[in-house]
């Protein structure tokens, strides 16, 4: 194998990071930065896309001379040059398309336009070498599917949420009760001195074959519980709170695991099941995953944190995939919210 040195960008929500990888057969993480506009958003209940589009304009250059610091590396020792193009914000995907294709026409090095999703997708290898084929669950604050990976551009989507993604649903059930932001280690937190069995909240689709999901039913209904118990008395107690959020996490995990049972049934060859995506931090979660790929006798799979939600190395990272088989984009290269894997 040519030693390559690859140069990531992503900001295509609302983080804006650079990360460079260095692949000799095996691919190292030579740095990765993250600048994250939580604060930005913060006190207008999600992210605004005029906001996030003008501060990836304003921190790409300043991510990408942090990695470069990082690694101690100069911009003539990359050797191309990979970005998010989409499925996101079109704002953010914009400037960091723009972005990359001035380095690649400055330094006159390849260009390879990434898909977003399959960043998060092909992690597993980058930080497992995991074999194709596997499975992969993507939960995430935007993102809820099953996607199978024979290849860097080989996905079959088996399933996925029909309405919001679980890490919304995370996040809202967090205002419901007055946690802070983001909602998912909030709830987990609470979670732990709550009783999962004292509300009985659905567990949407269950009843439908497939492996389709929906979060947004959960959501109300937790709305409904909190609603029920402030009547009968007037008020939440710490204990209300804490049972509420175990009881919702448990019906998550309860959906994610069944659907995960019937996206894996009846696959075969797989060398694993996979995680990513910032829900995967949760430890109900990741145990109950666990149990159901060692139900199939499969690994399982779940990336460091870091690596799981949003970064440039799983862009570097699929860029160097990419352009392994070939992929080179020019100037036209074009960013698209949409982008179905
Ligand atoms: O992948 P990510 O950083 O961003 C994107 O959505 O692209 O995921 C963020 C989401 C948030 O909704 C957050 O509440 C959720 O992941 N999350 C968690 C946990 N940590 C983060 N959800 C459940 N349990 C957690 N421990
Ligand atoms: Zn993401």
């Amino acid at each position: 194998t040519v030693p390559l040195t690859l140069l990531g960008l992503e900001s295509s929500c609302d983080d804006t990071a650079a990360a460079i990888l260095r692949d000799d057969g095996t691919s190292h993480i030579l740095a990765s930065v993250v600048s994250g506009q939580t604060d930005l958003h913060a006190e207008f209940g999600g992210v605004v896309p005029e906001i996030a589009a003008r501060a990836h304009a304003e921190r790409l250059d300043l991510v990408v001379e942090e990695a470069l610091d990082h690694a101690g590396l100069t911009l003539a020792e990359i050797d191309a040059i990979a970005v998010t193009a989409g499925p996101g914000l079109i704002g953010g995907v914009l400037s960091g398309v723009m972005a990359a294709k001035g380095l690649a026409f400055a330094l006159g090095k390849p260009l390879i336009g990434v898909n977003h999703l399959a960043g998060h997708a092909l992690t597993p290898r980058l930080t497992h070498g995991l074999a194709y084929p596997y499975l992969m669950l993507l939960v995430s604050g935007g993102h809820c599917q099953f996607l199978r990976v024979d290849g860097s551009d080989a996905f079959t989507r088996l399933g996925g949420t029909i309405d919001d993604a679980p890490g919304e649903a995370f996040d809202k059930v967090a205002r419901i009760l007055g946690l802070p932001q983001p909602g998912g280690p909030s709830v987990e937190a609470e979670a732990l001195g709550g009783d999962p069995a004292r509300f009985a909240l659905p567990r949407p689709l269950l009843d439908r074959p497939g492996a389709d999901l929906s979060f947004s039913g959960l959501k109300t209904a937790v709305l409904r519980a909190r609603d029920a118990v402030i009547a009968k008395k007037s008020g939440l107690t710490a204990q209300d709170r804490a049972d509420l959020c175990a009881s919702f996490q448990a019906a998550v995990r309860d959906v994610l695991a069944e659907k995960s049972r019937r996206a894996l049934y009846g696959q075969t060859g797989l060398s694993g099941f996979a995680v990513a995506g910032g829900v995967a931090a949760n430890q109900t979660l990741r145990a109950a995953l666990e149990e159901v790929a060692a139900g199939q006798d499969l690994p399982f799979v779940a990336p460091p944190l870091a690596l799981c939600t949003d970064n440039a190395a799983m862009i570097a990272y699929a860029g160097l995939e990419a352009f392994r088989c070939g992929q080179r984009d020019g100037m036209d290269l074009s960013a698209r919210p949409r982008w179905p894997l």
